[in-house]
């Protein structure tokens, strides 16, 4: 049976209950965090815990947990298995109001809820043949830097990208490319790995800022800078990523192929970036 941590207490995952009352539920008044756990060993755990405390500081949350805390229920929750990849989830929302109300109330404490999950095996295909995207008008609110659970914009998106025949939907706004519905955006133009860069309109990914850091290790031009919607279409390569499905190649985009309609040369590079230090991870050196 699975277990799951809510408001202090661990039990299995049928028996967790939400008050109906909780803002979480009526106002996605609540963030998350997403966290890859490799053999045991989470992945970037300070990067994701920063922008857990960035989300909680805007939406005036106090961080409910000292770290030590989130780390022991992590661990309780996944297995140091070798070659298992788990994921954690964590959730906090503003906790359960006397009565419906916009307004915060005074004195109510945080929800906290964290459950894991085994990540499916990753489909080789993927890597080998890419994925497919269409390019859609990004209509969501202006405080994307917040890992929201108010995820409304992001759902209805990506479903469109999946009606549409596609993974994963890259958006555009105002002409500029932001991120995907549920991922981060990258083009290549002439040799250069390009990122929009931080800003209100997109999540600050922690696996983009890996890709940017092990891309500049080894030397590959790479800048954060504005994506317009014709560099995206006349990109060399595009790829997307995010904690669940790490570096993916978009070979696809609005059903036209993507460069040679194979993932390049690039990505091949930094996927086998990726998995070596996915490997350091594995045997704690890093
Ligand atoms: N999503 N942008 C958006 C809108 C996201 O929802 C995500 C992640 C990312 C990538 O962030 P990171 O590399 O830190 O996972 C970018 C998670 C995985 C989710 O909602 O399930």
């Amino acid at each position: 049976m699975r277990e799951i941590y809510l408001n202090g207490r661990y039990m299995p995952l049928e028996e967790a209950k939400i008050p109906v009352l909780d803002r979480g539920f009526l106002f996605g008044d609540g963030v998350y965090e997403v966290i890859p756990v490799f053999d045991g060993r989470p992945f970037r755990l300070a990067q994701h815990m920063e922008r857990l405390d960035n989300s909680l500081h805007s939406i005036r949350i106090g961080n409910p947990l000292e770290l030590d805390d989130w780390e022991r229920i992590f661990a309780r929750l996944t297995f140091p298995t070798p070659d298992l990849d788990q994921m954690v989830y964590l959730q906090v929302t503003r906790g359960v109001d006397p009565i419906r109300n916009h307004l915060f109330a005074e004195g109510v404490a945080p929800t906290v809820f964290v459950m894991s999950w085994e990540a499916k095996p990753r489909d080789p295909a993927i890597s080998s043949d890419g994925v497919a995207a269409v390019v859609l008008d990004d209509y969501r609110w202006q405080r994307c830097d917040i890992k929201s659970t108010a995820l409304l914009g992001n759902v209805l998106l990506r479903q469109e990208a999946q009606d549409a025949g596609a993974d994963e939907a890259i958006l555009v706004r105002d002409g500029l490319v932001t991120e995907g519905s549920s991922t981060n955006a990258f083009a290549i133009q002439g040799g250069e790995i390009l990122t929009p860069p931080k800003s209100n309109l997109l999540l600050r990914g922690v696996t983009r800022d890996l890709v940017l850091e092990l891309a500049q290790e080894a030397g590959m031009p790479c800048a954060e800078r504005q994506i317009t919607r014709d560099e995206l279409e006349t990109a060399d390569e595009v790829w997307i990523c995010s904690s669940s499905r790490e570096v993916q190649p978009v070979t696809r985009l609005d059903g036209k192929p993507v460069g040679e309609g194979v993932p390049g040369p690039l990505f091949g590079r930094i996927y086998g970036l990726f998995q070596d230090y996915k490997a350091r991870l594995r045997s704690g050196d890093v």
